[in-house]
């Protein structure tokens, strides 16, 4: 089968500049992506839609886990696979998939009521970050410095907080020195790192992080790649904290976002994603 007869379903909500770069990297290859809406989509369980793969480019975490596991049942290929996107779209399950695979990561607490996450917090010694198990772009984590600041934050999680906020991930905060590394792994490749330098604590690009470039060393591929595979493997971006025990895993991406290191890396990251997404399809 040629490329340009390939089948590539792209599971999109709103079409943000990495699926524009997507879509033209797919052009580029040959192939016309079939465009999924997730807004528009009906699942019936069993019908497979005409598609070689489905890419994974949903905004919304639970649509993304809910589409990829019904399009799985229906018999489709999907990049990044349900397990994988389930994995990564909850704290909790990395941490435990990372700890299954002895991949290094901050100390980590879970406790499901406010006593006994504020003893957790104590035991581990402050500063602690507290997090959503699920969350992106840096939503609502708190970094708390003592113990006056953890019982309120624990009581408002509990007063106000959903069902989601009554499961308390805690970690241990790591003084990374005002930036993280973001690692992009596709397949069985670390094929760029960007640094992510903040005044602020948090250092999301969608918090106003300043991305550079950082050299793929053998010790970031390494961590990277294990992480990748821990979770499952597939497209993922990587963050990774620079501690005085060398390099551990905060969290694993599984919708990735690229725009701002292209540019910075020199590194054609759709182009690559692309021809992964190819070759899946081939060597099925
Ligand atoms: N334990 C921690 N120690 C130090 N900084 C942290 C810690 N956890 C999170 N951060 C900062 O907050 C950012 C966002 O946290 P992260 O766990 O990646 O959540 P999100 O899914 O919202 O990106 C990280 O990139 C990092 O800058
Ligand atoms: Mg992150």
């Amino acid at each position: 089968m040629s490329i340009g007869q390939l089948k590539i379903g792209l599971l999109h909500s709103l079409i943000r500049k990495e699926e524009k770069l997507l879509i033209e990297a797919f052009r580029n290859a040959g192939v016309e992506p079939i465009m999924i809406d997730d807004r528009k989509l009906i699942l019936d369980f069993h019908t497979a839609p005409d598609i070689d793969i489905l890419v994974e480019r949903s905004i919304n975490h639970s649509r993304a886990l809910h589409a990829l596991r019904l399009f799985e049942s229906a018999g489709v290929l999907c990049v990044n696979s349900y397990h994988v996107s389930q994995i990564c779209g909850d704290k909790l399950l990395t941490t435990a998939a990372l700890k299954d695979n002895d991949v290094a990561q901050p100390e980590c607490r879970v406790a499901f009521t406010e006593e006994s996450a504020l003893e957790a917090i104590e035991d581990l010694g402050y500063p602690v970050v507290l997090k959503p198990a699920v969350g992106s772009w840096g939503r609502l984590l708190s970094k708390i410095n003592d113990r006056d600041a953890a019982e309120t934050v624990l009581e408002h999680k509990a007063v106000l907080g959903s069902y989601h906020h009554s499961i308390f991930y805690i970690q241990q905060y790591i003084e990374k020195k005002g930036r993280d590394i973001r690692s992009f792994v596709v397949g069985d490749e670390c094929i760029a790192a960007i640094y992510r330098t903040s005044d602020h604590w948090i250092t999301n690009t969608a918090r106003g992080a300043r991305a550079s470039k950082c050299e793929v060393t053998d010790e970031v591929a390494q961590i990277s790649i294990a992480a990748a595979k821990a979770v499952g493997g597939g497209i993922v971006a990587v963050d990774l904290f620079e501690s005085d025990n060398g390099l551990l895993v905060n969290e694993v991406n599984y919708t990735m976002e690229f725009r701002n290191s292209i540019d910075t890396t020199g590194v054609d990251i759709p182009a690559i994603v692309v021809n992964y997404v190819i070759e899946q399809v081939k060597q099925r």
